[in-house]
């Protein structure tokens, strides 16, 4: 077995500069993760919780510390390197589900495998599986303007899925479904972390919060606290 943690993250800080005035939007922030935690990020709006999802995400780089995913450090990938990464390790959920409009369901869950250069048949076969576990198996044709949020938003859990990612990074998935939705929602990831699926998100809602298996705090920057649930 092995014990590392399937995430490090080393003394993180990232400054912003806004005209001339710097911004600490994160300080010295250092934690770890395990693979199969469903770790939620609660905090103050500008508390850093964005930013410090966009480096683990490889969207942005750190000014300072470094990131090691599954032992290997990613903040050391150069700008060629960081999207394959980014393609191969890690799902993303965002709070606007960011579905390509004109594309049908299955065809979304299917690009994100297409830009990681799987087979045409694996691809579909992978996109109805997915969908199907997501209960949308009567939807794989319907583009996003003909689904709701909550199936909008599974269409974008099913495509944060395709390429076996090492960590799924969710901002705000369910701001913007209501609260029956929401709870589907939660019970569609804590069901894929209890498969071995880390996920990480971030999220305003302590209904949300309360039931993944830790809730990091953050204020200005900084993990104020850190508990299991
Ligand atoms: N690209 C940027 N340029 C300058 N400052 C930024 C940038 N992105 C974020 N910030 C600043 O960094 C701080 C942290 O922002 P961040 O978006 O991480 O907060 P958040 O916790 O996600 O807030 P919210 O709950 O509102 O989404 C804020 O003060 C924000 O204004
Ligand atoms: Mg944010």
């Amino acid at each position: 077995m092995n014990d590392e943690p399937i995430l490090q993250v080393k003394n993180l800080s990232k400054t912003y500069i806004r005209g001339k005035i710097p911004v600490h939007a994160l300080s010295d922030v250092s934690f770890n993760v395990n693979k199969g935690e469903f770790l939620s990020i609660i905090g103050p709006s500008g508390s850093g919780k964005s930013t410090f999802l966009s480096m683990i995400g490889l969207l942005d780089k750190p000014t300072k510390g470094s990131i090691f995913i599954e032992g290997a450090e990613v903040t050391k990938a150069s700008e060629s390197e960081a999207p394959r990464i980014r393609r191969e390790k890690i799902g993303f959920v965002f709070q606007h589900f960011n579905l390509i409009p004109t594309l049908s369901a299955l065809e979304n869950v299917d690009i994100a495998m297409r830009f990681a250069r799987v087979a045409k048949n694996k691809r579909k076969e992978r996109a109805i599986e997915l969908l199907t576990q997501m209960g949308l198996s009567d939807r794989m044709k319907h583009k996003p303007s003909e689904l709701s949020g909550g199936e909008q938003q599974r269409v974008a859990i099913a495509r944060s899925m395709a390429n076996y990612p090492v960590i799924i990074l969710a901002d705000e998935p369910t701001g913007e479904v209501d609260t029956k939705t929401r709870n589907m929602i939660v019970d569609l990831l804590k069901g894929l972390s209890e498969k071995g699926q880390t996920i990480l998100v971030v999220t305003h809602d302590m209904a949300v919060a309360e039931r993944t298996s830790r809730m990091i705090t953050m204020r200005d920057g900084k993990i104020e606290s850190d508990r299991r649930l």
